[in-house]
């Protein structure tokens, strides 16, 4: 079997006259963690809301472990593992730590949850059941003090972790980060940092990432990507991109952290 899980065939998206996406491919290997970098505007986003099921493309296709899913919803996207993260954080303000955990889909039962809770005892059960497994998230995370603070009180960079608690309530086969590490500061960072590598050698979850900081691109991704113009303008090590004489040019030049 190929080791490439996700598959990007020339896909194109324009927005108006505007064209975010031109003829974009790559590939995402299986168990990596891929990151993606660019200018402001170069598309990178709108790639994780093509692949993720949030825009259709105008064209190209998508594949997964092989099977297109070029059109597929993206909830359908979310039962075969593909999860993301939104640039926006995006919890419910008003839920605790553990009750955003705890609504996040999963079988039918897991659905109906909220409706039945009351009145049937199987799935209070349940309930329990997804107590339990949102505890052990936490844990792994290692933010279990946060469990009964308000979701709205939770600082930015907390709030960037709860995003990635969401995605282990599930079975993810591969998670897209888009800017986890932006507005967190340098303690939080490195608590995501080592949440993503474990994730990555202990569930073997694929990641593919898009973020500034050159420094925290470079510690744990490999390849990183360079999108410009809304098409892939290099591959390689960090090392490699850095090196790069047009990536230092339409690119690294123009601000990013080093
Ligand atoms: N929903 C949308 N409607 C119109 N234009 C959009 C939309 N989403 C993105 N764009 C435009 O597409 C281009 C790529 O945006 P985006 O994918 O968000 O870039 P990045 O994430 O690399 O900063 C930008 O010019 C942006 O303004
Ligand atoms: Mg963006």
């Amino acid at each position: 079997m190929s080791n490439i899980l996700v598959k990007v065939e020339n896909i194109v998206k324009s927005f108006g006259g505007l064209v975010a996406l031109n003829d974009c491919s790559l590939d995402i290997k299986t168990n990596s963690i891929t990151g993606i970098i660019g200018p402001n505007g170069s598309g990178k986003t709108t790639l994780f809301n093509v692949i993720t099921g949030n825009l259709k493309p105008d064209t190209g296709n998508i594949f997964y472990n092989g099977i297109e899913i070029t059109n597929y919803e993206s909830h359908e996207l979310f039962h075969l593992g593909i999860l993301r993260t939104f640039q926006i954080a995006h919890e419910f303000t008003n839920m605790t730590v553990i009750e955003n955990l705890m609504v996040v889909p999963g079988d039918q039962k897991g659905e109906k949850l909220l409706y039945s809770l009351l009145y049937d005892k199987k799935i209070k059960k349940e309930d329990e059941e997804i107590r339990d497994k949102a505890m052990e998230v936490l844990q792994f995370l290692k933010i279990e003090h946060l469990k009964n603070e308000r979701a709205g009180n939770l600082s930015g960079g907390q709030k960037k972790l709860l995003e990635l608690a969401r995605t282990m309530m599930v079975d993810a086969k591969i998670v897209f980060l888009d800017e986890v590490g932006a507005g967190v500061n340098k303690t939080l960072l490195k608590d995501i940092s080592e949440s993503i590598l474990k994730l990555n050698q202990d569930k073997g979850y694929t990641f593919c990432m898009i973020e500034h900081d050159f420094n925290f691109i470079s510690e744990l991704c490999d390849p990183v990507i360079v999108l410009a113009e809304g098409s892939v303008l290099f591959k390689g090590t960090a090392q490699e991109v850095k090196q790069n004489e047009q990536v230092i040019e339409s690119y690294l030049g123009k601000g990013i952290k080093k």
